[in-house]
């Protein structure tokens, strides 16, 4: 079942070289158990990967990479206003999406087109125009692969905030997230607020729109922004944008007075796109690896490079915005090194 020195280099979406000593998948608790126990890799580090569009890989892994093979999309409850799904973690996520508003339910519209598989959702609690992962999910279950006991949080218990949740934590590096349910309405109120959405649903004369129209405009707004994994290796957005208080706020804009931001809670968020292009390095590439030229917060893999060099370039980025705005950038993939 395992297979070692596989090549997992079409299993990320920088396309970023890497040899795993040893790979395998799993779909129940029993493969599982198996592998754990396997004499060659019992004591090794391991790896859960799965649709790997937020990862940098950076070098080979000396451990066991496992990729779970959880399937299935299914309504597990309703009633008049809402249907509970449960979708496996290895279900690619814009597949649920689509399939979700094909029945006409509201609730994953605005996250249409985000790349990767649903059991990666809660794990940044991924978010896009407005909506977060977290608006929907009730629960997340998972296998902990050091005690191989299988286990279920409620939303509340998964601490989702912006980008992160319980299962970014390092106590849960060994958590294999095998499932996800959310709560979906049968009618709902949809979220156009932000900027582009309503004015392209306009530009194709929807006058009502229903959530699948909203999917389609989102899908074709990510198209025109984001570069395509399968063409152009990257992980969408690589740095968080940064939440920081109003006097930091207040001392840049001194400066830089037209400079983007946004109110979330009592604190400030940022755009770091906007601060990486201040600092020159939109489009700027460096060998085999760069800024995108159309969204400064994508880190993009030209091919033949390594994932030492991405970190590289990242590290030169973060520096800058350090030094011209004093805001210390945080990296959104997981990155694996050793
Ligand atoms: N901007 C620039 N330069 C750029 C791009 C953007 O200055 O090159 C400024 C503009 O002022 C723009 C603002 O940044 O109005 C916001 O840009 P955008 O709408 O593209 O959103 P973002 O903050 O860069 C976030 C998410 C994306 C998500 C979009 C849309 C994070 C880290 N990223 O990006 O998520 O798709 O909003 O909701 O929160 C991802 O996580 O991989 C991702 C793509």
């Amino acid at each position: 079942m395992i297979r070692t020195n596989i090549d997992i280099q079409h299993l990320n979406s920088f396309g970023l070289p890497c040899l795993a000593a040893g790979f395998c998948q799993v779909g129940s608790l029993q493969a599982l158990t198996s592998i754990c126990e396997d004499a060659g890799f019992k004591h090794s580090q391991r790896l859960i990967l799965g649709g790997g569009s937020n990862v940098v890989l950076a070098g080979d892994f000396p451990g066991l990479v496992v990729q779970p093979d959880w399937h299935g999309i299914q309504i597990i409850d309703q009633d008049s206003q809402s249907v509970t799904v449960s979708a496996g973690a290895s279900e690619v996520w814009h597949k649920l999406v689509i399939w979700s508003v094909e029945q006409g339910y509201y609730g994953l519209e605005n996250l249409a087109a985000i790349p990767g598989w649903c059991g990666a959702a809660p794990m940044q609690n991924i978010g896009a125009y407005g909506a977060e992962f977290s608006d929907v999910c009730t629960s997340v279950s998972y296998i902990d692969l050091d005690t191989l006991s299988q286990h279920s949080l409620t939303s509340d218990q998964c601490q989702f905030d912006y980008r992160t949740s319980i299962f970014k934590k390092p106590t849960a590096q060994n958590w294999l997230v095998t499932g996800i349910t959310l709560r979906l309405q049968r009618q709902g109120n949809l979220n156009l607020d932000y900027p582009g959405v309503a004015e392209m649903l306009q530009r194709q004369n929807i006058q009502q729109p229903a959530p699948a129209d909203v999917a389609a405009v989102i899908t074709a707004i990510r198209q025109q922004k984001l570069p395509d994994p399968e063409v152009l290796g990257n992980a969408g957005s690589f740095f968080k944008n940064p939440i920081v208080s109003t006097n930091t706020v207040d001392a840049i804009r001194a400066l830089h007075p037209d400079m983007p931001h946004w109110a979330t809670g009592n604190k400030i968020k940022l755009s770091a796109a906007w601060l990486i292009e201040q600092c020159g390095w939109k489009g700027h590439r460096k060998g085999p690896v760069g800024v995108h030229r159309d969204h400064a917060l994508v880190l993009v893999h030209y091919g033949n490079g390594s994932g030492r060099q991405l970190l590289e370039l990242a590290d030169c980025i973060k520096q800058d915005v350090f030094e011209q705005f004093g805001i210390d950038l945080q990296p959104e993939p997981k990155i694996i090194q050793n």
